[in-house]
This record gives structure tokens, C-alpha cells and sequence, in this order.
């Protein structure tokens, strides 16, 4: 998938804003090498870089990791994809916020991310658990549904006893889990939604463009009554987020 940079970094600061406590989550020391898996635009590599430990970011899209290399001087960045990642056992910690949907098969996602750590090592990640974007998805299904087309499931949402039966079967010792709700309110005031899904929601509306164009004013009509804020003006995603603390026995 390409990935737009500036319209993530200009409309989305809500991917790496609320991933910024989960950095507290980690506890990263001076000196300590981490690996942020999926490192965007290089918001939260430059907050790990900022309590001293030396970071190292990758990502498979050259035009998020240009914009990463300015919001962090500091950080080493490599151009890769995290199934073909081949880490040695160097890092102190791996941090993922709002990648690891992406990614499939989580298993070998799992491994590669489990081969990068020392021993001893930690493990934060936060994903779209399950039920993530459940209206948007519902809605876009229950199109394909009256048009005879199969459902469409383009990322990987679990829930905590599955991705923690993941994360054990890669070796790793699963010390934290939690699933919450986060009701998260869009940039772009009407425009909002179409920019998400801009961004974002490129496998869930693929198709000709006439179809996309017509699916896109049935979902924006079918999930505005609980999506769109009148009273702000804004559409919201209800997200639902799967955080995990992990560790990779020393
Ligand atoms: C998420 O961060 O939860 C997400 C992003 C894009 C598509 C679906 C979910």
C-alpha cells in the first residue's frame, strides 16, 4: 500500500498522540537500544529518543521514513519490511503502536520481533484489537453483503487471548494485556471521514472508482448516526485498541 505521509502526518497526529503514554509502557533507559517496528512519520521514535536510548525505526514505505529522518536526527532508519526483518538479538526493547494490523501473518511478525530482542528483552505493542472500526467495517460488509460479495477483513484485529497465544508460541512471556475502547474524533470537520478512509481505508473500499465513489456516500450516510459529532462538527472512528507488554525470557 503507499502511504500518503503528509495527509497522515497534516491530519492523523491522533496515531502517535495516543500512542504516547504507551512509551511509559516501555520505560526506556539511556543507552538502551529500541526498535520501533513501523515507525511512520518518526513522531514516537523522536519521544524514544528523547529519554536518551538509541533508537532504530523501520518501515516498509520510503515516504513515511524521509519525513521520520527530519522529526528524528537523532535515530537510525532502514527501509524495511518487519516479516523480512532480520534482527540478532540486539535490542534492548521493541515498541509497535498502531502497525501490527497490518501485518500478516502475525506468527512470523511475532518471531521477527522476538529475533531482535536480547534476552531478557521487552515487548510493548498497541494494535486495532477486536471489534476495531467495527461500525466502518459493518458498514462497507453489509454493502458487499446485498451486492452477493464476500466480506472483507482487511486487518488483523485480536483479542487478548489470541494475540497473547501468538506472542507465547513466538517465545515471549506475556506480562500485561489490556482492551479498550477509543472513540477518537477525526481532523477535517465533514471532510473527516473521506480522509480517513483517504489514508487508511484503501482495502476496505477497493474497487472501480464509480463503485468506490457510490459505496463511499452509502457507508458516510449509513454510520453518521453514530460516527458524526453534531455538536462538534466532527466524525469519530471507534476504535478499540489491543496494548501488550511482553518479554522475551532472559
Ligand atoms: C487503526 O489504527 O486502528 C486502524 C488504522 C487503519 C485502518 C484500520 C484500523
Amino acid at each position: 500500500m503507499e502511504w500518503n505521509a503528509s495527509l497522515y502526518d497534516q491530519r492523523h497526529s491522533f496515531v502517535w498522540r495516543s500512542g504516547e503514554d504507551l512509551i511509559a509502557l516501555l520505560d526506556p533507559q539511556p543507552g538502551e537500544r529500541i526498535l520501533d517496528a513501523g515507525c511512520g512519520t518518526g513522531q514516537l521514535t523522536e519521544k524514544l529518543a528523547a529519554s536518551g536510548a538509541l533508537v532504530t525505526g523501520i518501515d516498509s514505505s520510503a515516504a513515511m521514513l524521509e519525513q521520520a529522518r527530519i522529526v528524528c536526527p537523532q535515530g537510525a532508519f532502514v527501509q524495511a519490511d518487519l516479516l523480512e526483518f532480520e534482527g540478532r538479538g540486539e535490542f534492548d526493547g521493541v515498541f509497535s503502536n498502531a502497525v501490527l494490523h497490518w501485518i500478516r501473518p502475525p506468527e512470523r511478525a511475532a518471531q521477527r520481533m522476538y529475533a531482535a530482542l536480547k534476552p531478557g528483552g521487552r515487548l510493548v505493542i498497541e494494535m486495532g484489537g477486536t471489534g476495531n472500526a467495527a461500525t466502518l467495517v459493518g458498514a462497507v460488509n453489509a454493502i458487499l453483503a446485498e451486492e452477493g460479495q464476500p466480506a472483507r477483513e482487511p486487518w488483523y484485529f485480536p483479542g487478548i487471548g489470541e494475540y497473547s497465544h501468538v506472542l507465547e508460541e513466538a517465545g515471549f512471556e506475556v506480562v500485561y494485556a489490556m482492551l479498550f475502547d477509543r472513540m477518537t474524533p477525526l481532523e477535517g470537520g465533514e471532510e473527516g471521514l473521506d480522509n480517513w478512509l483517504k489514508v487508511f481505508g484503501g482495502p476496505l473500499l477497493d474497487g472501480e472508482p464509480q463503485w468506490r465513489a457510490s459505496a463511499l456516500e452509502r457507508v458516510r450516510e449509513a454510520v453518521r448516526p453514530r460516527l458524526f459529532d453534531p455538536d462538534s462538527a466532527a466524525w469519530r472512528v471507534d476504535y478499540r485498541r489491543l496494548r501488550i507488554a511482553a518479554r522475551k525470557p532472559a
